[in-house]
């Protein structure tokens, strides 16, 4: 058993065992990946202030994010083709999260359903929704969660269409998938992971198969989502989604200070500054030089979370520090999931949780409500000096 300290040991052991094809799909961006690998070097550029003498015992990495109750501000992020990485990998992610103490988010475009999570889990976790447009179908997947218990719905509002990523169109990774000779080969090197795949029926879109009007098999299933999602979205849209939901309700997706004011008008109770892991819009500003500007414009009406670039607790931090009440993590998890199943879920998240709290504590401070942007150095242009 190697000794694995950090994030990026378990990216290590994800990319050995898992096949290119999904690491590929995970571990990219679009286009040119710029987005993509700001995401994580411009947490880099924010330092943190150490204190000394300053009594750091009784420390706790405990907070709430839209009033539930978390071990560590942090919820696992929702990811499409989670159950390819591991099998049945939703269900492996949400105990790790559950036991962990933090919330789980399930894709719409999970491999494992709504359903399947719930009989598998004891605590409720949170369904991510797509903005798509048969309203039958969405009607029924508010339904269904609610059905399952799951305690908040979040809805993306960034994928009206997909952003390109060139690995997956050269992997085959393509609605309907086409994979290359090559893939093949290299799959079946994978043997651990592909046996783990033969003991599991759970290996198409959960969510969708037998839900969704006339689809019944994957080639219909790949019909069926090339046309669902909503090029012609608009707030008056979202607000009818808002209207199937009655519980909590997170809009995920929003970089821009003036959607966040647009996702406030709708009665959500958080939004999250995500560009999707940089897979929507190369040259969107990172998550976290998008954030202040957020915060200055909703911060002080609505909870506002954070994704993209998460791979470490300093990063998770930096963050709360800046002003996210709480934050999500998409790769960092899915490296521990294809390194390990579930154990690498909780791995993931102790390395984390222990990072954040070390740092919390160098910087002088012993709880999540007591992190400011006092512990932050930030550089005098971290937001961008643009000229318009
Ligand atoms: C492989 C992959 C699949 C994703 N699928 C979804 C999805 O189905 N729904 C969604 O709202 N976001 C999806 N996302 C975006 C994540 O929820 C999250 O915003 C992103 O991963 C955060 O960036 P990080 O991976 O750097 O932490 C996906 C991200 C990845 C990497």
């Amino acid at each position: 058993m190697p000794v694995i300290t950090n994030v990026e040991d378990l990216k290590r052991i994800y990319k050995r065992r898992v096949p290119k094809m999904f690491y590929d799909y995970a571990e990219s961006g679009s286009y040119t990946e710029q987005t993509f690998r700001e995401n994580i070097s411009d947490f880099d550029q924010l330092r943190l202030r150490q204190r000394v003498a300053i009594d750091m015992t009784g420390r706790s990495t405990a907070s709430q994010m839209i009033g539930q109750d978390v071990s560590l501000p942090v919820a696992l992020a929702p990811v499409g083709l989670t159950g390819m990485q591991s099998a049945d990998g939703e269900i492996k992610a949400a105990r790790a999260a559950e036991k962990f103490g933090v919330p789980f988010t399930l894709s719409t475009m999970s491999i494992c359903s709504i359903e399947d999570v719930a009989e598998n889990t004891d605590k409720p976790f949170w369904m991510q929704v797509y903005t798509l447009k048969d309203d039958d179908f969405m009607r029924r997947l508010f339904d269904r969660a609610k059905d399952a218990k799951c305690s908040a719905a979040v809805i993306t509002v960034d994928l009206q269409m997909l952003g390109q990523r060139h690995k997956d169109l050269k992997n085959g990774l393509s609605a309907p998938p086409k994979p290359t000779f090559k893939n093949m080969v290299n799959l079946a090197t994978k043997v651990p992971w592909g046996l783990e795949m033969l003991g599991t029926k759970r290996r198409f879109f959960g969510n969708i198969v037998g839900h969704a009007k006339g689809v019944k098999d994957p080639s219909s299933l790949f019909e069926w989502t090339h046309t669902q999602f909503d090029q012609a979205l608009n707030w008056d849209r979202i607000r009818e989604f808002r209207k199937m939901w009655d519980g909590p309700l997170i809009i995920k997706g929003i970089i821009d200070p003036r959607d966040a004011k647009e996702a406030l008008n709708v009665g959500a109770d958080a939004i999250i500054v995500s560009n999707h892991g940089g897979r929507q819009l190369d040259g969107a500003l990172s998550s976290i030089r998008a954030l202040p500007a957020i915060l200055d414009a909703v911060g002080d009406k609505i909870e506002v979370h954070l994704d993209s670039g998460i791979r470490s607790g300093q990063d998770i931090l930096k963050a709360v520090a800046m002003g996210a009440k709480g934050t999500y993590i998409g790769r960092a998890f899915i490296y521990g999931l294809g390194a390990m199943g579930e154990a690498g879920v909780t791995k993931s998240l102790e390395v984390m949780q222990k990072e954040f709290e070390v740092s919390m504590a160098l910087c002088g401070r012993t709880s999540v409500e007591t992190i400011d942007r006092d512990i932050l150095m930030i550089p005098d242009d971290f937001e961008g000096n643009w000229a318009s």
